[in-house]
């Protein structure tokens, strides 16, 4: 039995695998997030304990006997955020998360002072990666900068809590820009860029790799034979891409979470930096994932849905299963600023072509189009790279709807596949990781590809529709710094 956690940004999701891999039970406690100043994004990591404790306790309340029987557990979280820790192991201040933009002009310091950056970490210094939310907190919060002894990213510090011990996955720690990407190790340079060493950072394993076994006092409290041992994990789009058995080139797929990516597994790195394209190594040995990241997928339908008064349901029936043409509206999909392509944390979004015909259909459908023109523009910059998508797997709460998967086959002109279950992944994905962690056995061998439950084809009316708009929803963007 193993058990997979994913601490992702609006929850924290437990589910419990047995030997052949079905989900025998899951639970799933929501988190907030704190917006202290416009563009800033924070959550308090007592809170992720909170959440990963009563999804465990919940199972010990529905099922104790498989619980007892956990041997591994892996981890998968939200990327990039920064967990300051004192000498004592304590968060000195909330955690700045990887949706937050206040480190722009910390980026470009960064860059000016180690030139090797992009080639080394194979990314561009965005503000949502880790290293220049340090050199942020060095110059306004120096005494908290002075006190931090170690810098965990948000999974790490919840397996500090859970083992003891502090270790790192080489997938969430690329995410940092202190990982030298090809070696699969710390880079010195980008630490002392920093004003860092490896003294500040956890040790490094592969995801799949045993990193720590669960304390003692926990294994009890949740009636477990044995302690059991806890893998390297992932980040949530390395463990979304392990569950679907996203290990091998040509398996590219999309994941329509809070934030959205367009991912494709690579045996060798493939970056485009200077467009945003995002380097990870993957959580499988001699494997990367280049991506393209949007800041908002799913939250741009969450947050119509809070401006309608609506459930996403209510927004999404109307709409039917698939598209019959594109929205006369259209939508960017910038509410937290953007990454890939732009690098922009300032810019926001937009809603163009309302009138007094607009009706909620046609906004909440033009909002699914932005997102997935959003995606088209990944799609793009990773062909820059030499990367070809031909078919994309669809995974995150996103993917449950079949109109807004409808329109990316369209709008990606690739047939776009749905699994059953989808929208447990990451988590799942972790738990496989738990599961190499303790047997050891191949890798292929644990991360099959699950059963695909439907296929969008794109149509090539409405491909030669989107098409013709995609010039002019891009014309809408405008940079603003
Ligand atoms: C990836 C990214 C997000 C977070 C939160 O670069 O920032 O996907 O991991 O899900």
């Amino acid at each position: 039995m193993y058990l997979g956690i994913d601490l992702g940004t609006s929850a924290v999701k437990t589910v419990l695998v047995d030997d052949a891999q079905r989900v025998i039970a899951s639970e799933s406690r929501p988190l907030a997030t704190a917006s202290p100043q416009p563009g800033y994004c924070e959550q308090d990591p007592a809170q992720w304990i909170d959440a990963t404790f009563a999804t465990l306790d919940a199972l010990k309340a529905s099922h104790a006997g498989a619980l007892a029987a956990v041997e591994g557990i892996g981890l998968s979280g939200q990327m990039h955020g920064a967990t300051l820790l004192d000498a004592g192991g304590k968060p000195l201040r909330p955690c700045i998360l990887w949706n937050d933009g206040r480190a722009a002009a910390e980026c470009r310091i960064l860059e000016r002072r180690w030139p090797a950056l992009r080639v080394t970490t194979g990314n561009k210094a965005m503000p949502g990666f880790t290293a220049p939310k340090l050199l942020w907190i060095a110059t306004h919060e120096p005494e908290t900068f002075a006190a931090t002894k170690l810098v965990l990213m948000p999974k790490a510090y919840l397996r500090l809590v859970l083992s003891g011990e502090a270790v790192e996955d080489v997938s969430d720690a690329s995410g940092s820009l202190w990982l030298d990407a090809a070696r699969r190790d710390w880079s010195d340079a980008a630490l002392a860029a920093t004003g860092l060493s490896r003294s500040h950072m956890p040790r490094l394993v592969e995801g799949c790799a045993p990193a720590s076994t669960l304390r003692s006092e926990l294994a009890q409290r949740w009636g477990m034979r044995r302690q059991p041992v806890i893998a390297g994990g992932a980040g949530d789009n390395p463990a979304g891409a392990v569950g679907i058995g996203a290990i091998r080139p040509g398996t590219a797929f999309v994941s329509l979470g809070t934030s959205g990516a367009l991912l494709a597994p690579t045996s060798a790195i493939a970056a485009n930096p200077d467009r945003a394209v995002h380097t990870f190594c993957h959580a499988v040995p001699g494997m990367w994932i280049q991506a393209g990241a949007i800041l908002s997928a799913a939250s741009c339908l969450a947050w119509a849905a809070r401006l309608f008064g609506a459930s996403e349901a209510e927004l999404l029936a109307p709409l039917g299963s698939h598209p019959r043409a594109p929205s006369p509206v259209s939508f960017l999909p910038y509410l937290a600023g953007e990454r890939t392509p732009h690098d922009d944390p300032f810019v926001r979004g937009m809603l163009d072509g309302l009138s007094h015909g607009t009706d909620r259909g046609a906004i909440v459908q033009a909002v699914l189009e932005g997102v997935a023109f959003a995606l088209a523009d990944c799609r793009d910059v990773l062909a820059e790279a030499g990367i070809a998508i031909a078919e994309a797997d669809a995974i995150g709460g996103g993917s449950r709807s079949p109109f807004w998967l409808s329109v990316l086959a369209n709008v990606l002109n690739v047939p776009v596949h749905r699994f059953a279950g989808g929208e447990t992944g990451a988590a799942f994905g972790a738990a496989r990781l738990g599961r190499l962690a303790v047997t050891g056995e191949a890798v292929a061998a644990v991360c099959t590809r699950p059963q695909r439950v439907e296929t969008f084809e794109p149509d090539a009316k409405l491909v030669d529709a989107y098409a013709e708009r995609l010039p002019a929803w891009r014309e809408l963007y405008r940079p603003r710094h």
